[in-house]
């Protein structure tokens, strides 16, 4: 079913978007789904493939399959499809010619950021975000296992890019209840997207990963590489730094995938589910509000909601969204 209108899908399908982090792929196929289509996600001979999740012999998954040597197998009648999508055997018959038009429909597959990323329309029109630290040997990366909201992927990014709703949603981890003011803060475009700084005086209870103080100031720079990728990276005191990346794929025109990781450079020792704990409890904050928003899509003509100063990031975003192709 196509949830989206063919023009918007036509620009989203010009961009990259996430399938799945990059640890998650190994010779098992998993399946994974993009703008209303089912997709296969697999690595063979050490090299990933996106492909639609269809064998067109009887439309059975093909993330129900296994990789051989560099060749995709069909659970349902065995046929086997080479790295360039045609079949190469069809056990049952295997002396016969095999017609060139059984064939996967195969997509592009870039292993960037920790990340598996495709791009449906073949070739993408827009840029990879520019996010060196998940491989930067400096860091330590850590990602929680994808989270799939009721929300459009839109509504998502927007809301990681609200720097007013801290001291609301978030008042039970990070969030300052007592300075809900915003300060003022500007947006500079870049090429794919926009950057932003905001200094922001947190709330840092005692189950906070960092607990030394009782608030903490973070300088955050945003990074925004549309339609639905960004980083947010804070700044605290002695050169520690710790970038948070949320890539939402969009599922379907409701529904997105979030794939959320942190790199950090420093605490190295301290274990994993510690920090990934916080971000889950902060994101289990935003959840259930943005999944209420209506509508679902998020209205790019900027009359249809209120737009106060401290919003200039929702508008540039959406202004964002409209320039690359998107209808308000
Ligand atoms: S459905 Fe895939 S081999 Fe028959
Ligand atoms: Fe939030």
């Amino acid at each position: 079913m196509n949830t989206f209108a063919e023009s918007d899908r036509a620009a989203l399908a010009a961009c990259w978007h996430p399938v799945a982090f990059a640890d998650d792929v190994r010779e098992t196929p998993v399946s994974a789904e993009l703008l209303d289509e089912a997709l296969v996600v697999y690595r063979a001979a050490g090299t990933v493939h996106v492909a639609r999740d269809l064998c067109i012999h009887r439309g059975a998954a093909l993330s129900k399959g296994w990789v051989e040597g560099d060749e995709l197998v069909c659970a349902y009648h065995g046929f086997r499809f080479a790295a360039d999508g045609r079949c190469t055997r069809i056990p049952a018959m295997p002396e016969v010619p095999i017609s060139p038009k059984l064939c996967l429909r195969k997509y592009p597959a870039v292993e960037h950021a920790g990340l598996i990323w495709t791009c449906l329309g073949g070739e993408a029109a827009h840029p990879l975000p520019d996010w060196p630290e998940p491989t930067d040997s400096g860091y330590r990366f850590l990602h929680l296992p994808p989270q799939v909201w009721d929300a459009s992927a839109a509504r998502a990014i927007e809301n990681f890019l609200d720097v007013a709703h801290f001291s609301w949603i978030h008042a039970g981890t990070f969030g300052n209840r007592e300075i809900p003011e915003v300060m003022k803060y500007d947006v500079e475009p870049t090429p794919s997207g926009f950057r932003m700084d905001y200094p922001y005086l947190a709330a840092n209870p005692a189950h906070s990963p960092l607990p030394e103080e009782k608030y903490i100031q973070r300088q955050m720079g945003y990074l925004l590489t549309l339609p639905f990728s960004a980083r947010l990276a804070i700044a605290y005191e002695g050169g520690r730094r710790y970038c948070i990346f949320d890539a939402c794929a969009p599922i379907s025109a409701k529904r997105v995938k979030i794939f959320f990781s942190v790199a950090m450079n420093f605490d190295h020792e301290k274990p994993a589910d510690e920090i990934l704990g916080w971000e889950r409890k902060v994101l289990a904050e935003d959840k259930p509000i943005v999944e209420s928003q209506r509508p679902e899509e998020l209205p790019l003509d900027l009359s249809e909601e209120f737009h106060l100063r401290f919003d200039r990031a929702s508008t540039a975003y959406r202004q964002g969204l409209v320039r690359i192709g998107l209808k308000p």
